[in-house]
């Protein structure tokens, strides 16, 4: 994928940091000595980082327990409560009010959040919860948009120990329900609907869909925000009004201490293959990896920065950097509803103005997106409060790393491009912004404490080239499972290697700086617009339509979000036409979400397949691509359905 945006700018052009000599990691030399500690006393080292940067109601006595590898457990017996790391411990410090949250709504209506009115909130959130018969470990699935009550539904879970589980809020009813029905949750968090792109986008309808059409399930309650004011139908008993609820909650709530282990949340992602997969999250270890990173990667200094992530907390991204790492550091963050084109392309940079955003974190799409919008957007914004700019999700060209440091940083602002994963929990591979040099379009060095490498498929160290992307130690923010499928997690991480390593399912090179460069994924899994969506998954969908006997989904280079859907599809009978393929593409959407809808839909006679029956999915993308087919067609059963899938 890297191929098809690279332009022909050297890559090794290097960006030396500036000087900053208050930042966390301030040298090279400060990161080696890290890296150091490490190399020499690993657990100790995790100790000490732990101790320091969580408040622990009892502290651990083991680091890290690999006696049932590869469940690895970290701080196993310490007992701590991550609403306490994230509000009182803040608020017993002297920084009650500080503001935690600046949230600005689509129509531009805002609100500030100081730690102590957040803590009050979750409070009452939690003591609304547990009235509502959630006690620890139930799971609570919250489908809401990007609005405070989001973070504090969040946030309330982990005061009483409950599990959460963000679906995104784009995802349609029926991918709800099947994350209710796997997660077995108890209560849904919702809202009648949020702003996006100028009128109101309804969610509380969809969780009545996803209910209905689902038998025996075991869903008491659900919670419903006023947001959207759009009308929703209402079920009494099951149905309450938060803040109704809320205000008879007492404004103190003590905090279920729990163990580090205890499960924190269950986040959706999709796999190569079947439905996706509920990654689970431990409380203690991704919490102090969601602080650390913040520190390191984003030298956040909460006293003064406003941190801004753009990622919905639908997304991992969301959950680690928009809610738990800037409040595990007592620090602001922003939050912002809707779309960034609303009411015009200049929103994102009108926002940062606004609230002196100073540090600002993104997914490459949207730099490309905005890049099309033209310079005179920013252009008409003070950006100069900006200090530090971050990327995710995919592959960042060169072009748009360039405009992204000239254009919005001016030139003076260190780019993060940041590697990392829901399974990861937090950054893996990036530059420290006031210590590594940077070389655009690399994701650069592992952090302190990660242990990354390339290898063949033997499992054996390339030490300059490409190969797959693994990860050899085990790290506190790790996974620790497939909710409800422990054997899915072995397989999938882990069985490529015998169990000797942690398989991320990306490809990479490793430069002779010893600089990483993320290629993609190398397996069925699709990144559109930083999403991750499995090519199985659409697959199965564009099966379900009655027409539909037969389809295979791949991906085709795009110059703006990256990768694009692509699907060739077989029909039972019949010929497809223009009509065809947009019922196809609300199909898709209406079982799996907007962003699944392909871009392009092939209909053709057949798929081509080797003599074993497996679809050549290679030789599909080329097609979709408009690549010369260089394959050898020899072990192809059909020569014939190739050529006329090209002439299609
Ligand atoms: O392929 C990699 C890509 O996104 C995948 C992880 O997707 P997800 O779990 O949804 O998390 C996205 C946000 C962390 C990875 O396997 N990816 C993530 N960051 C980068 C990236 N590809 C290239 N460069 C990155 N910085």
């Amino acid at each position: 994928m890297r191929d098809a945006i690279m332009t022909s700018l050297e890559e090794n052009r290097r960006f030396f940091p500036p000087e900053n000599p208050q930042a966390n990691i301030a040298s090279m030399e400060q990161y080696r000595e890290l890296c150091r500690q490490f190399e020499q006393d690993r657990e100790g080292t995790w100790r000490k980082l732990a101790l320091t940067h969580l408040a622990w109601q009892e502290p651990f006595t083991r680091v890290l327990n690999r006696d049932k590898a590869p469940f690895f457990t970290w701080f196993e017996d310490g007992r701590l409560n991550v609403s306490v790391n994230c509000l009182d411990r803040h608020i017993e410090a002297g920084l009650g009010e500080r503001t935690a949250i600046i949230w600005e709504g689509e129509p531009g209506d805002v609100r500030r959040i100081s730690y102590r009115e957040l803590h009050e909130q979750v409070c009452r959130a939690a003591g609304a919860m547990r009235e509502l018969g959630i006690e620890a470990g139930d799971r609570v699935v919250i489908y809401m948009p990007m609005i405070p009550e989001a973070a504090i539904a969040m946030l309330a879970c982990t005061r009483i120990g409950a599990v959460h589980s963000v679906v995104f809020g784009a995802f349609s009813a029926q991918a709800l329900r099947e994350r209710i029905a796997d997660a077995g949750a108890k209560l849904v968090v919702t809202a009648d609907g949020g702003w996006r792109r100028g009128s109101v986008h309804a969610l509380k309808p969809h969780v009545d869909e996803a209910l209905e059409g689902l038998e025996g399930h075991t869903v008491k309650h659900v919670l419903v925000v006023r947001r959207g004011g759009n009308e929703i139908g209402w079920r009494p008993g099951r149905d309450i009004e938060w803040d109704e609820a809320l205000a008879v909650a007492p404004s103190r709530c003590d905090p279920v201490v729990v163990s580090a282990e205890h499960p924190l949340f269950i986040l959706y992602t999709s796999g190569s293959t079947g439905k996706p997969k509920g990654i689970l999250h431990a409380s203690g270890g991704y919490l102090l990896w969601a602080r650390l990173t913040m520190l390191w990667t984003f030298d956040f200094q909460p006293a003064s920065d406003v941190f801004w992530c753009t990622a919905d907390i639908g997304w991992i991204t969301g959950h680690t950097y928009a809610i738990y790492g800037p409040l595990a550091c007592g620090g602001t963050t922003l939050m912002y509803e809707g779309v960034p084109t609303q009411p015009d392309p200049g929103r994102l940079w009108s926002i940062c103005e606004r609230h002196g955003v100073t540090i600002f974190y993104t997914a490459p799409t949207a730099i490309r997106a905005l890049i099309k919008a033209g310079d005179e957007w920013p252009a008409r914004y003070d950006l100069s409060a900006l200090r530090l700019l971050g990327t995710v999700g995919e592959p960042i060209n060169p072009e748009a790393w360039m405009w992204y440091h000239r254009v919005i940083g001016g030139g003076r602002c260190p780019i993060v491009d940041t590697w990392w994963q829901t399974e990861t929990g937090g950054h893996m591979i990036a530059p420290l912004p006031f210590a590594t040099p940077t070389k655009p379009g690399s994701a650069c060095l592992p952090l302190p404490g990660i242990e990354v490498d390339i290898v063949d498929h033997d499992g054996l160290t390339i030490l300059e080239g490409g190969g797959m992307l693994v990860i050899r130690e085990p790290w506190p923010s790790m996974l620790r499972g497939i909710w409800g499928d422990p054997s899915r997690y072995v397989e999938t991480y882990w069985s490529k290697f015998d169990g000797r390593f942690y398989f991320a399912g990306d490809g990479a090179r490793r430069d002779e700086d010893g600089y990483f460069w993320i290629m993609g994924r190398i397996d069925d899994v699709l990144n559109v617009s930083g999403h991750r969506l499995g090519t199985m998954e659409i697959e199965s969908a564009l099966v379900a339509h009655e027409r539909v006997a037969e389809a295979a989904v791949v991906g085709r280079p795009d110059p703006i979000k990256g990768e694009a859907i692509c699907a060739f599809v077989v029909l039972r009978q019949g010929e497809g036409d223009e009509a065809l393929k947009q019922e196809l593409r609300a199909h898709v959407a209406r079982i799996i979400g907007p962003i699944a809808k392909p871009d392009d839909i092939r209909f053709a006679e057949a798929l081509p397949k080797t003599r074993s029956g497996k679809i050549m999915r290679r030789l599909l993308r080329d097609i979709a691509a408009g690549r010369n087919i260089a394959q050898d067609m020899s072990t192809l059963e059909d020569k014939e359905v190739i050529r006329r899938l090209m002439e299609g």
